[in-house]
């Protein structure tokens, strides 16, 4: 079934989210991959967009004064925008899908109204937890401290509607069986065993209409609904391609995709929701869903809150759009999370683009400069040592390739830049300068300088997928059109023509001093309190110092833990969502906790909590700890203030 065209993806993007350096992330990689396979003459095509509807735009456009589509205008057609970013990072798309297109809008009708005359779709009282931030119900087993959304961690809602619920449970088995079948179907590994253990804890059926606002796609058999915000957003990978549509031309020519590549965020919706919505309608599944990592700021999670998010726009102003590319594609290691500093980025930029890469090329034009008149020589006199630098550059792109297909860019990289170090290094050995001091040596020489340029032409070919600004500027100076070059141009050895030309020109990748750059641009890091209280107000709150006496998982929950406490000899029970914290719980008792006394009961899957364990936790709860009283003379029953 396998077909030789190329189809990737990237997620649509919220037109609330804030772009930065972090979720311009899949973008890029998204476009790396596909400039490769248009370089090896392989048809494909990527596809990028935005996500429009939703309760959230629609609040966040009432907020700004606007209606919700002039507000998703803006953000992605005008200044400073979606198109404009992807525009700068020289993202090459070939089509740009927006949710508001009318023939999306046509093409999910249809896609609803095909599952619902199945009979996979029908319509229920519904009543839950929803966070309006990420658009989705969570079961009680699901939520953090009773009430808090699991992934964004802010305080969820109670939501009871009418709505249509889609028959996801019915595909569950057929969903571990496809799994099984086809192991790179969820990519990373580690990815493939979250969702296979998240399936096998039971698919629940997925409501998909929503009756409390408006601002969506309205449900084709009842218009007081709009379809669920994920629905209408995943159908985009085939209502881009004119599937239901009266030309789908693109949809046979292309579907199914080659990879969905997502943040690992939301790589549940990507091999769950989807891929069942696909098994309901008939329509074959993608071949992989690649979950990638997070990249980091400073060791967190970006917020504007933090006031660490990296503005791609100004990095790119301050560094060149193919020093933002290399870094993201090279320093974070695929499908886990990586950092940005900027100290980081320094560092890579000085050592790999200034001195390796920049400096083999500078090397080579001035000698060929110096010692040759600005011409390419012909090469005259090969030795031993050559063999192995032609053999390293021919061969180079088939490794690449290989790293290339699994989408391990930093692996590819490291190839292309091991060839690089190999040919920095024949510079060493060869010493062309020595060399130039003898007549003797003119036709070994002249070999040097030949070699050099095969492998600056070479080495700049492999990586124009990565670095598309690249290929112009070398080519200037090689005086070779490498912008046309095709990857099999990097298999060929000895392809330029003696007698071209060089012109020497700047250095592509000028040096940072790493003192002179180093903070001035980063923001005042900004923290938002909570409104004031008064001190009545607090003393209000009775905290004590509780000890552990008994602390154990609660049955059929996979966050909660029940902790029975000691408070100056009156026992408490009290249930508290830090199970994943603690994966052994029982090494909390005897432990002294610093518990809020005085919270009202409440009943949490059927136990009466009394009371609220305090906990220190990063932003985006990955790590979090149950405060902690360490002194033997402090007792249980201590007052905390
Ligand atoms: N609209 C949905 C996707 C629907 S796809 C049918 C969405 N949008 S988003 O704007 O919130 O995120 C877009 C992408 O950015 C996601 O892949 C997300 O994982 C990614 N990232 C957001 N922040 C990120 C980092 N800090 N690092 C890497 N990727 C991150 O989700």
């Amino acid at each position: 079934m396998s077909k030789n065209t190329f189809y990737i993806t990237t997620p649509i993007y919220y037109p609330s989210a804030k772009l930065h350096i972090g979720n311009a992330y899949s973008t890029v990689l998204a476009d790396t991959a596909a400039r490769y396979k248009k370089l090896r003459g392989i048809d494909t095509f990527f596809l990028t967009g935005s996500d429009e509807h939703g309760q959230k735009i629609q609040r966040a456009a009432e907020a700004a004064g606007v209606t919700p589509k002039e507000y998703v205008d803006r953000i992605v057609e005008g200044e400073g925008g979606f198109k404009n970013l992807w525009d700068a990072l020289m993202i090459d798309y070939d089509k740009f899908i927006r949710t508001t297109d009318d023939y999306h809008v046509k093409a999910v009708q249809k896609l609803f109204q095909i599952i619902y005359e199945k009979g996979d779709i029908y319509k229920a009282s519904y009543s839950g937890h929803y966070c309006t931030s990420c658009e989705t119900f969570f079961t009680d087993l699901q939520l953090v401290d009773g009430d808090h959304c699991p992934d964004c961690g802010k305080k969820t809602e109670i939501l009871s509607e009418e709505s249509y619920f889609f028959k996801m449970s019915n595909y569950q088995d057929a969903l571990l069986d496809y799994i099984d079948k086809h192991p790179s179907f969820i990519m990373p590994e580690s990815r493939r065993n979250e969702m296979i253990n998240f399936i096998k804890g039971g698919l629940e059926d997925l409501c998909i209409s929503r009756s409390t606002f408006n601002w969506g796609i309205p449900v084709p058999v009842n218009e007081d609904h709009v379809i669920y915000v994920w629905f209408d957003a995943l159908s985009n990978y085939i209502t881009a391609l004119g599937w239901g549509s009266d030309d789908d031309s693109l949809y046979q020519k292309y579907w199914p995709a080659n990879v969905h590549l997502v943040g690992k965020d939301i790589a549940r919706f990507h091999a769950i929701i989807w891929p069942t919505i696909l098994l309901a309608a008939d329509i074959p599944l993608p071949e992989q869903i690649y979950g990638h990592g997070w990249v980091l700021s400073d060791g967190g999670k970006m917020s504007k809150s933090k006031g660490n998010v990296v503005d791609p726009f100004k990095l790119i102003d301050k560094y060149g759009v193919d020093a933002v590319r290399y870094y993201l594609l090279r320093e974070i290691p695929m499908g886990q999370d990586g950092n940005y500093t900027e100290e980081l980025f320094i560092t890579r930029y000085n050592n790999d683009l200034a001195n390796d890469y920049g400096n083999l090329v500078s090397r080579t034009i001035s000698m060929i400069d110096k010692y040759c008149g600005g011409v390419i020589p012909a090469p005259e006199q090969t030795e031993y040592i050559d063999d192995g630098l032609m053999q390293m550059a021919v061969t180079a792109a088939a490794q690449v390739a290989v790293e290339l297909d699994k989408l391990n860019f930093p692996a590819a990289l490291t190839r292309i830049f091991t060839l690089i170090g190999r040919a920095n290094k024949y510079i060493d050995e060869t010493t062309p300068w020595i060399l130039a001091k003898d007549d003797k040596y003119h036709a070994r020489l002249m070999t040097v300088l030949y070699n050099l340029a095969e492998v600056v032409r070479i080495s700049t070919i492999l990586l124009k997928p990565f670095m598309p600004a690249l290929a112009p500027r070398v080519s200037e100076q090689l005086g070779v059109d490498l912008t046309t070059a095709t990857w099999a141009d990097a298999t060929t050895w000895a392809m330029i023509p003696a007698g071209t030309k060089v012109h020497k020109g700047e250095a592509l990748f000028p040096r940072i001093d790493p003192a002179s750059i180093l903070l001035p641009e980063k923001e005042e890091p900004s923290v938002s309190f909570k409104d004031e209280i008064s001190y009545d107000d607090f003393a209000k709150l009775d905290i004590r110092v509780a000890t552990v006496k008994d602390c154990k998982p609660v049955a059929k929950a996979d966050k909660l833990l029940e902790f029975t406490l000691d408070i100056a000899g009156v026992e408490r029970t009290v249930v508290s969502g830090i199970r994943l914290f603690y994966k052994e719980p029982a090494d909390l008792i005897g432990k002294k906790l610093v518990v809020l006394a005085n919270l009202a009961p409440k009943k949490i899957r059927g136990i009466k909590s009394h009371g609220m364990i305090l906990t220190a936790a990063t932003d985006d709860d990955s790590v979090l700890e149950a405060l902690q009283v360490a002194s033997a003379e402090i007792p249980s029953g201590s007052v905390v203030c």
